[in-house]
């Protein structure tokens, strides 16, 4: 595939999603340790449209997206373990691309029983499995508040938390509180129709992948010694210290996460759910603008980028 050109979206300067150009880039080739994926499909994460405004930094140009779900088309020296054809998923840096090497590390194979579309969503899960296992240590019993039960990161912690035994309470909008109580919450809370403060006895963790005014008035429901465990932002520290409660950033990315999760997955004790696919690449920035505007749905953005 040498000397091949093949589309991918590509930013070069920080700003809005007029940023997200399609263009056509040289295919890349695979380094050792590395294999070449024709990307099938790609996640859609709030941090892609994050960056892409210049909240975090990234070197310019690049190529948006951290995590894909595709097929081998190429292997680098030195890799084992990985063939041509074989259906994988992972995190992929730079994903919105229709080829991408890829370090066979941080590579798995895409179980049979979901489609490429689910599995270009499991960076979720290794979220939530980090921030609820890693640094929350989460142990069976406990009584845990997961905010947005419903999203990308959430729905995939209140399975995690479920399978650990915890008490889990969530909350989400009206429409998805069938979804979040099928996923495996004791209870769910409409936040809209009353604030979660008024509807939740004290728990012991508070997971916020929410942010915003939802970050501090969570101090309110932990216990005493209580831990609010962060994805979006801090609390404010005086809040913390004047309440005798915890906070921790929950945001880790460990391999043995990504492991975890994956075990999780080959064993059916977790499913990824897809909340809306765009297709093809041109609807990066349809993509993004759904993401960044809480678009309703269950599960995860997805931009189709291939047939398999
Ligand atoms: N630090 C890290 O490592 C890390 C990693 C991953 C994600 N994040 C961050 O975590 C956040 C969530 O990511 P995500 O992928 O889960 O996003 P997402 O898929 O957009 O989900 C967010 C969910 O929040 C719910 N929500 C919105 N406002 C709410 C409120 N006031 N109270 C309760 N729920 C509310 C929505 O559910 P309803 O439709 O039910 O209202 C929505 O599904 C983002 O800010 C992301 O950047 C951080």
């Amino acid at each position: 595939m040498k000397n091949l050109h093949i589309p991918a979206i590509c930013v070069h300067a920080y700003g809005g999603p007029e940023q997200l150009q399609l263009e056509e880039v040289p295919v890349p080739a695979p380094a050792k340790d590395e294999v070449l994926i024709k990307v099938v499909a790609s996640g859609v994460n709030p941090i892609d449209w994050k960056v892409r405004e210049g909240f975090m930094q990234h070197p310019l140009p690049y190529i948006p997206g951290v995590e894909a779900a595709g097929v081998v088309t190429a292997i680098g020296e030195g890799v084992f373990g990985k063939k041509i054809g074989d259906e994988v998923y992972g995190s992929v840096d730079g994903s919105y691309t229709s080829y991408a090497v890829v370090s066979t590390e941080v590579l798995f194979r895409k179980p049979a029983h979901i489609s490429f579309e689910e599995a270009a969503t499991m960076a979720g899960a290794r979220t939530a499995w980090g921030a609820l296992f890693d640094v929350a240590r989460l142990t069976k019993g406990q009584r845990i508040l997961i905010h947005g039960g419903a999203g990308g990161v959430g729905h995939f912690a209140v399975q995690l938390a479920y399978n650990a035994g915890a008490y889990v309470i969530a909350t989400a909008s009206p429409e998805n509180i069938d979804f979040v109580t099928a996923l495996g919450a004791n209870e769910v809370v409409d936040y809209k129709a009353a604030p979660f403060e008024t509807q939740v006895d004290p728990v012991d963790i508070v997971f916020d992948t929410v942010g915003g005014d939802t970050t501090n008035r969570s101090v309110a429901v932990l216990k005493p010694g209580g831990l609010l465990l962060c994805i979006v932002e801090m609390p404010d520290p005086e809040k913390i210290a004047t309440a005798g409660v915890r906070a921790l950033w929950g945001g880790t990315k460990t391999l043995a996460s990504m492991k975890e999760v994956h075990q999780m997955l080959e064993r059916e004790l977790i499913k990824p759910y897809v909340r809306k696919v765009f297709q093809p690449l041109s609807q990066a920035a349809a993509a993004q603008e759904y993401s960044k505007s809480g678009g309703p749905g269950k599960g995860k953005i997805v931009l189709k980028i291939s047939e398999e």
